[in-house]
């Protein structure tokens, strides 16, 4: 049996994202930047970040492969799909859903580094603290969850649930 336990509600998401938006405004003043999401997961945290965010803003998308259906990462990154267009000069905000081992997200700043852009920030919504394997500077966080496995507002297991509107603790009890 599958229980879905809400840990953060949509209405405290929509808060923080709209305060991380106007932390970004006030930090690029006058510029332009590129928000980068990381598919799949980020893109609805992109979304409303985006709307939240007034400054003169394009997107652009980049997709791993690290995960599989697994809730493990396999320890290996491999860029599936490169941005469209080039970030030389640009200020980069890499949007990620949640930020665990920090092996993805040292990758594709590795990654995203090589376009040579004027400057890249990372925001990532959720942080699983205890869970870091690879240290990352990230520039903006949503929340510091517990390592627990989560799901909704974007995030999913094996493809589902991304389509919720809160984030909730997934537990699955092996017993019923
Ligand atoms: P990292 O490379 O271990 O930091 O993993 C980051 C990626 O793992 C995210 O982009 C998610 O796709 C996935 N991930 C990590 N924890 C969770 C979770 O609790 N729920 C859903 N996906 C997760
Ligand atoms: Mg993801």
């Amino acid at each position: 049996m599958e229980h879905l336990r809400v840990l953060l509600h949509q209405e405290q998401i929509a808060r923080r994202v709209a305060e991380i938006g106007g932390q970004i405004t006030r930090d690029f003043e006058g510029e332009a930047v590129v928000l980068i999401g990381v598919l799949k997961g980020a893109t609805i945290f992109l979304a409303d970040l985006a709307r939240q965010i007034k400054l003169d803003a394009t997107f652009d998308f980049v997709a791993v492969s690290s995960y599989g259906s697994s809730r493990q990462h396999s320890g290996q990154s491999k860029l599936v799909k490169d941005v469209d267009h080039s970030l030389e000069g640009k200020n980069v905000v890499l949007v990620e859903d949640i930020l665990d081992t920090g092996l993805t997200l040292t990758f594709l700043k590795n990654q995203l580094l090589r376009h040579k852009p004027k400057s890249l920030k990372i925001a990532a919504l959720l942080d699983k603290v205890s869970r870091r394997v690879q240290p990352i500077a990230v520039d903006y966080i949503g929340f510091e969850i517990p390592d627990e496995f989560v799901v909704g507002y974007g995030l999913d297991l094996a493809e589902r649930f991304r389509n919720l509107s809160d984030i909730c603790i997934l537990e699955t009890d092996e017993s019923s």
